[in-house]
């Protein structure tokens, strides 16, 4: 009992540690000969480009390569992209690469992992140029977490001036840009150069696995911090003519809080010295031939919003009623209708499908959470949606009125989106011509039967006065 015991658990452990030799082999037959990372700093959405010179030097060929992050930062990733880049300078071209979250037991240090599968399988000895970009929200922590209408906005910048990599780096090289010189502090980890508004950090020189050295910046940055905490768009597709967006938003100004009393007879004398952390216009991206624009909060409709179309887009910049500062929020609706032709087509399956875009009309905006209503007319079955990246889903009925069996309601939702995310989706969906009728129907029955319930009446007058 007690052999069989023992032999059992030999078994379970050589398992193991074979498991553990294919996981460990896989990352060391990598290394990264070169690295550069360029961190844009500039707007309150951080990105991140990182070239990666990677050669296989083990003996297999390696079909996969680990991207490393810190728990804290990947809590906060938006976007993670990856591409091989192949030829020289003018002949380069690009192969997009998948790129998925991953996870490794003994992970140091919580350590977050993606993995890029290759295209073109690394032979030993071989290079490879990958470029990777990602996008980092909620990353820049207002220092102090509180100013005045008459100061400007300062935020840390955590990170580390060594790449985090499950591989041993030869040579790297950090640039952090900002977006103005005025620099309160910044860590240095030799060698750290500062020029205007640039910071470089290295080059380093043989750094092992998971080396990490945390840096600080601390730095002006007034750019509007716009997070639109919820955004509910329903765009109600009708077959004739029309597609209705309605779009709720709970915008707020994420940046340092506004202490003291907001004067504006302050901020209108003085705008390039009062308030230059706030916000009071935003722009939205709208397609091409809207109509029926309005744009509306809890009092009533705003007219101050313009509107600019030409046949590529329509600009609509709007100005709530106040300009909104740190820690203030605004909650308005925006509504417009947009030839149907422009998005529904129908498949070579013979199916009908909506094209339009997901993401945030508003510029340069984090939304923390988006919901797509997508309200497919009376009668669609099946509806299905494809999105360039993962989105949960789940189906809803609405009735309106007029409405016999009520909508199919397709609800999309993600979670961190940002304007890289404005790409298009589809609702893919069948539907009956003899629901075209269901309508009219109901109409000329409502109709008739308000005809007969008034010859009736008439009846009823004529037979009273007869008497
Ligand atoms: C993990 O974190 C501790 C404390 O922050 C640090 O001393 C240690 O070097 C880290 N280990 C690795 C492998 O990064
Ligand atoms: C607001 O504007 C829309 C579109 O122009 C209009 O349909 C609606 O009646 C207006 N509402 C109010 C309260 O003025
Ligand atoms: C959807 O529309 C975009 C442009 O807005 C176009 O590039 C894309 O090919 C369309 N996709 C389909 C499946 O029609």
């Amino acid at each position: 009992m007690e052999a069989l015991l023992g032999a059992r658990l030999t078994l379970i452990l050589s398992i193991f540690v074979f498991l553990s030799l294919i996981t460990t082999s896989s990352s060391q037959q990598i290394q990264i000969l070169n690295a550069e990372r360029r961190i844009d700093l500039t707007s309150h959405i951080v990105t991140v480009f990182l070239t990666l010179k990677v050669e296989n030097d083990g003996t297999a060929p390696a079909t996969e390569v680990l991207l490393a992050f810190p728990p804290t930062q990947a809590d906060h990733l938006a976007v993670v992209k990856a591409q091989a880049a192949a030829g020289k300078r003018k002949k380069r071209t690009y192969v997009p690469l998948d790129v998925k979250p991953t996870e490794l037991p003994d992970a140091p240090n919580g350590t977050k992992y993606f993995i890029i599968s290759l295209v073109n399988p690394l032979n030993s000895g071989e290079t490879a140029t990958l470029e990777v970009f990602y996008i980092l929200t909620h990353s820049l922590e207002p220092f102090p977490a509180e100013i005045s209408q008459s100061e400007p906005q300062f935020v840390y910048y955590h990170d580390s001036a060594i790449i985090l990599s499950p591989y041993h780096i030869k040579q790297q090289t950090t640039f952090i840009k900002t977006p103005t010189a005025k620099m309160e502090s910044f860590t240095r980890v030799e060698p750290t150069n500062r020029a205007s508004t640039e910071l470089k950090y290295g080059p380093y020189e043989d750094r092992p696995p998971y080396s990490f050295s945390p840096i600080i910046v601390h730095f002006e940055n007034n750019n509007p911090f716009a997070v639109v905490e919820e955004l509910v768009r329903e765009v109600e597709i009708s077959h004739w003519g029309n597609l209705q967006i309605t779009e709720h938003y709970k915008l707020v100004h994420a940046g340092a809080r506004h202490k003291g009393i907001f004067s504006r007879v302050e901020y209108q004398s003085r705008p390039s010295l009062s308030g230059v952390s706030s916000f009071k216009h935003l722009l939205a991206i709208l397609p091409p031939r809207v109509h029926s624009v309005y744009y509306r909060d809890e009092i009533g409709n705003i007219s101050s919003s313009h509107l600019r179309t030409d046949y590529r887009k329509s600009e609509l910049e709007i100005e709530p009623r106040y300009p909104l500062f740190g820690g203030w929020k605004s909650t308005f609706v925006i509504g417009y209708g947009v030839p149907v032709q422009d998005f529904l087509f129908e498949s070579s399956d013979g199916k009908r499908y909506l094209n339009f875009s997901f993401g945030c009309p508003l510029a340069e905006t984090v939304v923390d959470k988006l919901t797509i209503k997508v309200v497919l007319p009376e009668g669609s079955k099946d509806p299905s949606a494809v999105a360039p990246f993962p989105v949960e889903q789940h189906l809803e009925t609405k009735y309106s009125y007029l409405d016999v069996v009520g909508r199919t309601v397709l609800v999309l939702e993600k979670k961190n989106v940002v304007p890289e995310h404005n790409s298009a989706f589809q609702v893919y969906y069948t539907f009956n011509q003899i629901f075209m009728l269901a309508e009219p129907l109901m109409l000329v029955s409502v109709f008739f039967f308000f005809f007969v319930a008034c010859v009736a009446s008439l009846h009823i007058d004529l037979s009273i006065s007869k008497r």
